[in-house]
C-alpha cells in the first residue's frame, strides 16, 4: 500500500513561498572587465543600465524566492557558469552587491568570503530581499579562480 507523505518545508521556505518574487539585477563580470569598470565602483549598475549591453551581460529578472539564482538564470535563458550544482566548487560564484541572498549549502566558501567579499554560490543561493544586485560569472575574477584551483 502506498502512503503519501506530506511535503516537508522549512520555516524559511514557507515564508518565502508567501512573498512576491525578488527583482534580481545582474551584471556579468566579464562585462565589467571589458568596459574598464571596477567591481567596487559605486555606480557600477547605473553604468551598466546606461550602456547598450546584451541580455547575457546585464539585465533584470524576476526570481522566485524558493528557486536558486542559477536555476532562475537558466529559466531566463542565461548561461551562467556552473559545475557541481551542489555547493562544493566555485564555478557558479557571484558577488552580491546589494540585497540579501542566502545559500542553503556552502561546502566551499569561507565565512570571510561570504560575509566580507559578498561571494555566493548561485547554485544553492536564493534571494531573500525584494531587490538583489549581483555580479555573476565571478569565476573569471583572479581571486575566485585562484581559490577554485587551490582549494578542495
Ligand atoms: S556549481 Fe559548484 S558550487 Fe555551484
Amino acid at each position: 500500500m502506498d502512503i503519501e507523505l506530506p511535503a516537508v518545508r522549512s520555516h524559511a521556505e514557507s515564508e518565502a513561498e508567501d512573498r512576491p518574487p525578488s527583482t534580481v539585477e545582474y551584471l556579468d563580470y566579464r562585462t565589467i572587465e571589458e568596459n574598464g569598470w571596477d567591481l567596487e565602483d559605486d555606480d557600477l549598475f547605473e553604468k551598466a543600465a546606461a550602456a547598450d549591453l546584451e541580455k547575457s551581460e546585464y539585465g533584470v529578472i524576476e526570481a522566485d524566492r524558493n528557486e536558486s539564482l542559477l536555476r532562475t538564470a537558466e529559466e531566463n535563458d542565461l548561461k551562467w557558469p556552473f559545475q557541481c550544482r551542489s555547493g562544493s566548487c566555485a564555478m557558479c560564484t557571484a558577488v552580491l552587491k546589494e540585497g540579501e541572498a542566502e545559500m542553503d549549502v556552502n561546502l566551499f566558501l569561507e565565512d570571510e568570503e561570504v560575509e566580507e567579499r559578498g561571494m555566493r554560490l548561485t547554485c544553492t543561493c536564493r534571494p531573500r530581499s525584494d531587490e538583489v544586485r549581483i555580479v555573476c560569472g565571478a569565476i573569471r575574477m583572479e581571486y575566485v579562480r585562484d581559490v577554485a584551483q587551490n582549494r578542495g
